[in-house]
């Protein structure tokens, strides 16, 4: 589905406060339902830091992607390439961080931000690209699985890896 407005675009070192505060506003609603308060505070105030945005933009194996309208930052997507996983046999990509505001889930904006990731990722002939996701993540999973990755393995008992 096709987003009028919608800017996919790579992230630059002006947006990485901007990213923060969308990251940090956005997952108390998409994180686990189940998870104690203190516990995504904690994690909100280590994780999606500024600095941990900019050291991302500052690695020269991690592309990153936002998406925006009118200004708006409403979703993002991080790549490392390569990253080897031992379970896939070729050199492979890893999609480290995805999300999309709540607001646009099922809209079409997933499938943006996803065409740009491989397509860059393409242009280093990485053709396979893996990703963890929790197994509670129901809706990622899905999302992942109809857009072609499948399941390779449990590396503990909250995680799965996909390949693509
Ligand atoms: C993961 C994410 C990017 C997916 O984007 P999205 O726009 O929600 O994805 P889509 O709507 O295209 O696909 C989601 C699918 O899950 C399905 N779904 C929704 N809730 C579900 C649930 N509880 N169980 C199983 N499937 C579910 C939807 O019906 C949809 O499938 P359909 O299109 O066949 O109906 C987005 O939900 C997100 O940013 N979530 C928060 C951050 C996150 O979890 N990131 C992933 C970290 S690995």
């Amino acid at each position: 589905m096709a987003n009028p407005g919608v800017c996919v675009r790579r992230e630059t070192s002006d947006d990485v406060e901007r990213l923060s505060a969308f990251a940090a506003a956005i997952f108390p609603s998409v994180g686990p339902p189940d998870a104690d308060p203190g516990d995504l505070a904690d994690y909100i105030a280590a994780e999606p830091t500024a600095g941990c945005f900019r050291i991302l933009i500052e690695n020269p194996n991690a592309i990153l992607f936002v998406a925006e309208m009118a200004d708006q930052i409403f979703g993002y997507a991080a790549a490392l390439r390569p990253s080897p996983h031992p379970q896939i046999e070729v050199m492979a990509a890893e999609l480290l961080k995805f999300c999309v505001g709540p607001a646009y889930h099922g809209r079409g904006v997933t499938d943006e931000l996803m065409h740009q990731a491989p397509v860059s990722l393409e242009r280093d002939c990485l053709t396979v690209v893996w990703l963890s996701v929790y197994c509670e993540n129901r809706r990622a999973i899905a999302s992942y699985k109809k857009r072609g990755f499948h399941f390779v393995a449990q590396v503990n008992s909250r995680c799965g890896i996909c390949e693509h």
